[in-house]
């Protein structure tokens, strides 16, 4: 199961909802979940609802979260998260950080809905050791409360990526400037969580190429060939590509990657079985990760085994404070269908 972003936990204290045990043991037959991306610090909390693993409050919650999940034969990674610039004063209260002061194109969900954006403040050369312990923090407390292991969100324009990018990282420091001193931030955090918690429990999203959240990477074969040559001595558990349905960066990062690499398409459509049966056969991905199929269909992979029909969620419910469309979508039924019997007296 893909890492999807709820919003459901408490705006204030961080702390997952209540029901969040629920709905991520519903859809324990996933395999692998990864949770919605969870922020390291505050500062990297992108908009409302989004919970942390910060604070003592908000482990205890995750280990009910945990438990459940492994009660019901599941297993589940934490994806740790800075947004970075993807953020607003609205959501945690300060300036968004960034490698670079440079503002993000359009409009960002806040507590008072669509805001414009703001231009954030860059990072200094001590804060982003600061940063780089908040990750490897958040991994050790992300174990204590249970989870199997952490993905590291490196997706999607936030803090990670925001330092791989050329138009978001202007620094002429050693962390801006050269492809290696870009990749400087990302592998610091890697290199910080896998000491704190162990390479095998430790995995890293990329989605290179991406241009969600303002992102320009037209050099992204360098950079992710590069980074992906840095990564190889980590054996992490493994890497999670997010690529367009054509898989041209799978294509090209594929060789390079020889650990256990999970694909998941972004397009309008959800990523489909077919989809999915595709990049296993031809090898471009050794595991799948399904995201908004999972939202209408707990029990997704019993449907694909009984080629059941899938339910479609409603966009609306993705997102918010609002208790439907959380734990309510219900598992398959075949025998639930009324049928009509003209035999019937
Ligand atoms: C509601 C929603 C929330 C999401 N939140 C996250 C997130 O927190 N972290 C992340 O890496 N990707 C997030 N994504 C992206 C998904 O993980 C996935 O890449 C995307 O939905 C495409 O896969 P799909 O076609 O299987 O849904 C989110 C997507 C959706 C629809």
């Amino acid at each position: 199961m893909a890492p999807m972003t709820r919003g459901r936990a408490d705006d204030v204290t961080g702390v997952p909802h209540p029901r969040t045990a629920e709905y991520y043991a519903q859809r324990a037959s996933a395999g692998l979940i990864v949770s919605e991306g969870i922020w390291v610090d505050r500062t990297g909390k992108s908009g409302p609802g989004i919970p942390g693993l910060a604070t003592k409050r908000q482990a205890e919650a995750w280990c009910a979260v945990t438990e459940a999940v492994h009660r019901e034969g599941g297993r589940i990674f934490a994806q740790l998260w800075h947004a970075g610039r993807v953020s607003h004063p609205g959501v945690m209260g300060r300036t968004p950080v960034a490698p670079s002061a440079v503002r993000q194109a359009g409009r960002i969900f806040s507590a008072d809905g669509w805001t414009d954006t703001v231009e954030p403040r860059a990072l200094g050369e001590e804060e982003i050791g600061e940063v780089v312990q908040d990750f490897a923090a958040a991994a050790l407390r992300a174990v204590e409360a249970g989870f199997d292991g952490v993905e590291l969100h490196g997706a999607n324009g936030y803090l990670i990526q925001e330092f791989l990018a050329r138009n978001t990282n202007l620094r002429e420091d050693r962390y801006g400037g050269s492809v290696a001193a870009r990749l400087r931030f990302p592998l610091e955090v890697v290199a910080a969580v896998t000491e704190r918690i162990g390479a095998a429990r430790v995995a890293l999203r990329i989605s290179p190429g991406n241009p969600e959240n303002d992102i320009v990477e037209d050099d992204w074969k360098e950079v992710y060939s590069r980074l992906l040559e840095e990564l190889r001595r980590y054996e992490l558990a493994y890497l999670h590509v997010i690529d367009t349905p054509d898989a041209v960066p799978l294509s090209h990062l594929r060789p390079l990657w020889p650990g256990t690499l999970v694909a998941n398409l972004r397009s309008e459509e959800p990523t489909s079985r077919d989809e999915g049966e595709s990049l296993i056969e031809t090898g471009l991905a050794d595991v799948v990760a399904f995201g908004r199929l999972f939202i209408a269909n707990p029990d997704l992979p019993a449907r694909f085994a009984l080629g059941a029909p899938l339910a479609r969620a409603d966009h609306d419910v993705y997102y918010g404070a609002r208790l439907d469309g959380y734990t309510d979508f219900p598992a398959y039924e075949p025998d639930s269908a009324k049928f009509a019997c003209s035999a019937r007296s």
